[in-house]
């Protein structure tokens, strides 16, 4: 199971609230989510990674926003669960991939940032090429989470690693696009997975702010959005081989 961006608190409630339901209900054997605006709708800290980890998250991946606070760098540095883009520089913190152990299976984790209207510090094309070589037989199963803008990168990485990794789950911009599938080579792929946390806001955020600022293009303080929160993520079904069998999107309304 894959969980999009947690936002804010009203996020973290949400899937804390929700998470057991869909636990009993799909009977994930991982579950990933990416917690990259978890602390205050921007960024994650030791303290909410922890929640989340605590609430039934196995491994959490991040994106752009991983290092604004900084109290999370050593977190980064020492925790096998959580990653952030491995496009990144090698000096910074955290890792870019980990494989972690569940039920007999060993799950590699990537997280990939994109380079189309993103900064990373290299293709993310390249760099997953060269993960996949260094993993070899070290996993079993191997699912990446690419955090990027455009639908076209996405759908171009989708290609990219049909047939060579699980799954390929687009995230960042926070709203779920409509054409989840297994690929033909056994990929299963999405442009976005959506987010968790309110649907009563601009991508998260209270949208009487963000509507301000296109009204008047001016600076405005953005505050994360409460009302409405949804879960949203996708469950998928893996083959013997490490491949994916089923893709399904996950999308309800949170549990209080
Ligand atoms: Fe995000
Ligand atoms: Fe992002």
């Amino acid at each position: 199971m894959f969980i999009g961006d947690i936002v804010g608190e009203p996020g973290r409630t949400a899937l804390s609230a929700t998470l057991p339901s869909l636990i009993e209900r799909y009977e994930p054997t991982l579950v990933i989510a990416n917690g990259e605006n978890v602390a205050g709708g921007l960024g994650i800290t030791k303290r909410t990674a922890l929640k989340l980890l605590d609430a039934g998250v196995d491994v959490l991946t991040t994106g752009n926003h991983v290092y604004r606070h900084r109290d999370v760098y050593p977190f980064l540095d020492e925790s096998d669960k959580i990653v952030r883009p491995a496009n990144y520089l090698e000096s910074n913190p955290g890792r870019g991939h980990t494989v972690i152990e569940k039920a007999g299976v060993r799950w590699a984790v990537v997280n990939l940032s994109g380079n189309v209207f993103m900064h990373a510090a290299y293709s993310p094309f390249h760099i997953v090429d060269r993960i996949l070589g260094r993993l070899g037989d070290d996993a079993d199963a191997i699912v990446v989470d690419f955090h990027a803008e455009t639908t076209s990168e996405k759908v171009a990485m989708g290609w990219h690693l049909d047939g060579r990794v699980l799954a390929v789950i687009g995230t960042h911009t926070h709203v779920p696009t409509a054409e989840g599938r297994v690929l033909p080579q056994g990929t299963a792929f999405v442009s976005d997975v959506g987010m968790t946390g309110s649907r009563a806001g601009v991508i998260g955020v209270k949208r009487e702010q963000i509507i301000e600022r296109f009204l008047t293009q001016m600076p405005v303080k953005f505050e994360t959005a409460v009302e409405d929160p949804w879960v949203m993520g996708c469950v998928i079904d893996v083959r013997e081989d490490g491949l994916a069998s089923a893709f399904e999107q996950v999308m309800v309304p949170a549990e209080q």
